[in-house]
């Protein structure tokens, strides 16, 4: 990541926003796509498995997955305010311990993340300039499954992400988000050696599930 972009996510995911979806979560839950994507990959198990949950945000899909039986997870994040809060929100609910923080963008780090059995992007994939790049490393990282939560590429989400680009660019901040064809990132996954076992969709969103078959 640019340190342009670095800073353009310490804005876009400030302090402020971090103590927002926190309140949020504690009154109302994770976001329904999160429940949607824990429970897809509870429904094999997953008892003893580890997980590396990218762009974590809060870390609503980690206590979800932990809480079902993961055993340690690593949390990377390019913010550092969500990174803060989600380390508070995990020794509040008695997690800290099974969870390794790591700021940063998680391309950078791939090279020094392990393997995990579950690799998990939630919302995070249209944040990225780069998405072969992002998703071939983190796929790469993946032992047993890949879960993503990415926007789906119709026109209502396009026009509603133009405009958020809009107020982007007239806030001069450096942030942009973007939309991925699912067939582009079909092939990523696929050329990465996973195969899709689950796939949900909402208004906006597709709910995604990929497995390695030995
Ligand atoms: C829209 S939020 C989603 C947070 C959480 N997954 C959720 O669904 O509530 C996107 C998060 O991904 C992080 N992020 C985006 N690109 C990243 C990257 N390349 N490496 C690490 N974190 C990244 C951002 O810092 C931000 O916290």
């Amino acid at each position: 990541m640019h340190c342009n972009t670095c800073l353009a996510y310490q804005r876009e995911f400030s302090p402020q926003r971090a103590a927002g979806l926190r309140r949020r979560y504690r009154e109302s839950g994770a976001q329904q796509t999160t429940r949607i994507l824990a429970q897809a990959l509870g429904r094999g198990g997953v008892q003893g498995l580890t997980l590396l949950d990218i762009g974590g945000g809060i870390g609503a899909l980690q206590h979800a997955l932990l809480e079902a039986g993961a055993e340690r997870a690593t949390s990377v994040d390019a913010s550092r305010a969500f990174i803060e809060l989600a380390e508070e929100e995990a020794r509040e609910r008695g997690l800290a311990a099974r969870i390794e923080f790591r700021f940063g963008d998680f391309v950078a780090l791939a090279g020094e993340l392990p393997d995990a059995d579950i690799v998990t992007l939630d919302r995070v994939i249209c944040c990225y300039h780069d998405m072969p790049g992002l998703v071939g490393l983190s796929a790469a990282r993946a032992t047993r499954y890949y879960g993503a939560v990415y926007p789906r590429d119709k026109w209502w989400v396009r026009l509603w992400n133009w405009a958020e680009n809009c107020v982007h660019l007239v806030q001069r901040s450096g942030f942009r988000s973007y939309i991925y064809t699912p067939r582009d990132i079909d092939a990523c996954l696929r050329e990465s050696g996973l195969r899709e076992c689950f796939r949900d969709q909402t208004l906006a969103w597709h709910v995604v599930v990929y497995e390695r078959k030995p």
